[in-house]
């Protein structure tokens, strides 16, 4: 198991729609474990491939107080939503510390595939449904401020940059200490 470095918003990956998997095997497993160990360490409640720079459709989601419910998904698909909206803060490994609200379906239902290529459906609501939908978004090269008004998003990105930029200020007077 390793952690592995998590792609950072507006790299070009993340824009990338991602490639199905078709070979179920050890190599598979084995990035879904470092995924999981990535997302557990930053903390976070979910990762898609292609924030650790794989453009595969799998992501894993752990989204339990105990962290001990880990759901690892290939090729998910959203198969059905529900009409009714519901509007919540999300935030993403690949833009740390930007938060925003954003409106999705309520309910979803999902199909996947596991690590062994057997299919699965999941009914998703509340936090599942925001998790499942944002991760699906980003194998479609898709990022949570992409929901947003253009003013909100550049806003948003403006807000990032900035905060990117005083961290490292901050890292480079740490350094100057030491
Ligand atoms: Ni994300």
């Amino acid at each position: 198991m390793a952690l592995l470095p998590i792609v950072q918003y507006p790299d070009p990956r993340l824009a990338k729609k991602a490639e199905p998997v078709a070979v179920f095997d050890d190599k598979l497993a084995g990035l879904a474990a470092d995924m999981a160990e990535t997302m557990y360490a930053a903390p976070g409640v979910g990762l898609a491939a292609p924030q650790v720079g794989e453009l595969i459709r799998m992501v894993v989601i752990d989204i339990s107080e105990e962290k001990n419910a880990l759901l690892v998904l290939v090729n998910p698909e959203v198969e059905a939503a529900s009409e009714e909206i519901v509007e919540c803060e999300e935030g993403c490994l690949s833009l740390p510390g930007l938060y925003e609200k954003v409106k999705r379906p309520a309910h979803v239902r999902v199909k996947y595939q596991d690590l062994q290529g057997a299919s699965h459906e999941l009914e998703c609501d509340e936090l599942m449904s925001v998790c499942v939908q944002h991760e699906i978004d980003h194998l479609d090269g898709v990022v949570f401020i992409d929901h947003l008004s253009l003013f909100k998003k550049q806003r948003a990105a403006a807000r990032l940059a900035k905060m990117r930029k005083e961290k490292a200020r901050a890292a480079k007077r740490r350094e100057q200490d030491a």
